[in-house]
């Protein structure tokens, strides 16, 4: 067996990342993308190891009744979605399970709470940001704009995105003209309000001024209605042309303060719908774990934080990212919310520092947030604590189920357990899911 050799597989499963999974004779695994469990498909080989191959999907032998007509015409060939062959339902059903799966098997835990499953308010058009690249197009000279198919840097050619904000994909059509002279580069689109949106493009270097017809294109931003400003981020410099602020509730769930403007390029949740109950479901795990003192690590502008204001009697943030630091500083102070600050800090190496017991008292509670990589140093950390300095409660936000499983397996052996699972579709035709675990840690 050799890479490029065809296979009929049976399909059985689903795995996290939404592949389908078959078995070969020999016990091996085979992940198939963009087919479903009782499907028989032929699969072209495309990675062999020891104990298990991928392959690419060549055709559907014997197709599943939950089979769905696409309706986005790039899925074929785009690396974006994984899940537009069946209906939401069937969907979350299969990520669902997937995630328990990848939990359990990587946290080694044996006992887990019945997740919570909350849907997605919106299935299309809910994304707030893209990042498309700009890079040659196949069989001509010239560039196009989109996302890149599965695992690679091949381009597919997306103009309209079925689920990214209609707003976002006009800025995107409008903006190709100005990028004519450059050669490969992300462009990340961010919803600014309802209509306009603020574009991002990232270069390798930005020696002095942008490209004459880049220069060009941005002095004529006045006349475009989707783009309300444009910057152009090369290494750690940052040229900015027209108004590159955000509307505040197009990145915070709940506004402390009204007529809120925000630097564009903060993190922010890509779903605001699916936002507002992520938040919700952090408040009120803080609220029912008795409120008092919070550490809030990984706390960007505060999305999580501004919501538990009713919930918790004072807030301590910690966040690598200088600007969301001092923004969210300053919501806080001019909300009057004084019990809340956020300290800038960098937290790859664990949050002793954070954690001074003669500086900050001992918290009642973390919540924390990490990026998709997950907080290996933190999560040893919290597992070593001495009882005596502990909080008693974790709400712990993962975008990534297997990372989450690692950070759980090392929390675990510092006697901490899952007591609520709530798995929450931000992503809709992704693979992605959002899942808040909320720990107790047991008295021994
Ligand atoms: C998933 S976001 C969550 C932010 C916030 N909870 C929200 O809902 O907008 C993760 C945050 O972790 C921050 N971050 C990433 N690496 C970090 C590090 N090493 N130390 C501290 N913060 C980090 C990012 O800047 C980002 O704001």
């Amino acid at each position: 067996m050799q890479l490029g050799d065809t296979l009929n597989i049976s399909i059985d499963d689903i795995a996290q990342g939404g592949d389908g999974v078959g078995r070969m004779d020999d016990g091996r695994v085979v992940f198939v993308p963009r087919c479903l469990p009782g499907e028989r498909v032929e699969g072209k080989i495309t990675e062999i190891r020891d104990n298990f191959l991928r392959c690419e999907l060549v055709d559907i032998l014997e197709p599943s009744p939950v089979r769905r007509e696409p309706e986005c015409p790039h899925f074929s060939e785009c690396g974006g979605c994984q899940f537009w062959h069946t209906d939401y339902q069937q969907e979350l059903d299969f990520k669902t399970g997937a995630a328990m799966e990848a939990l359990r098997r990587i946290s080694a835990i044996e006992e887990w709470p019945e997740p919570t499953i909350v849907e997605a308010p919106e299935t299309t058009r809910y994304r707030t940001r893209a990042t498309f690249h700009r890079r040659p197009r196949d069989g001509d000279d010239g560039r196009g704009i989109g996302f890149f198919a599965p695992g690679t840097n091949r381009l597919v050619e997306v103009e309209d995105c079925p689920i990214t904000r209609e707003s976002v994909c006009r800025a995107r059509r409008d903006v190709e003209d100005g990028l004519q002279d450059l050669g490969d580069v992300d462009i990340m689109v961010e919803s600014a309000s309802e209509d306009a949106s603020v574009i991002t493009i990232r270069v390798d270097e930005l020696p002095g001024e942008p490209p004459e017809p880049l220069v060009d294109f941005a002095s004529r931003l006045g006349d475009i209605d989707s783009i309300r400003g444009l910057r152009i981020v090369g290494g750690d410099r940052v040229w900015e042309e027209g108004d590159c602020t955000v509307d505040g509730d197009q990145i915070l769930a709940e506004l402390p303060i009204e007529s809120l403007r925000m630097p564009a390029g903060l993190f922010r949740q890509s779903n605001r719908a699916a936002n507002e109950r992520l938040v919700e479901v952090v408040a009120e795990s803080v609220q029912q774990g008795g409120g008092g003192t919070v550490l809030e690590l990984f706390s960007g502008a505060g999305n999580l934080s501004f919501a538990m204001v009713d919930e918790a009697d004072a807030l301590l943030g910690f966040e690598v990212d200088e600007r969301a630091v001092e923004l969210a500083n300053t919501i806080a102070m001019f909300a009057g919310i004084d019990t809340w600050m956020f300290r800038e800090a960098d937290l790859a190496d664990g949050f002793h520092e954070a954690l001074k017991p003669e500086e900050h008292g001992i918290f009642d509670q973390i919540v924390m947030d990490p990026a998709r990589g997950g907080a290996p140093d933190v999560s040893r950390e919290i597992a070593s604590l001495q009882q005596e300095v502990s909080p008693d409660r974790i709400t712990y936000v993962s975008c990534d189920p297997p990372a989450l499983g690692r950070d759980l397996a090392v929390m675990a052996e510092g006697g901490w357990k899952p007591v609520g699972l709530t798995m929450l579709d931000m992503f809709p035709r992704t693979a992605h899911l959002e899942v808040v675990a909320v720990l107790e840690r047991s008295a021994e």
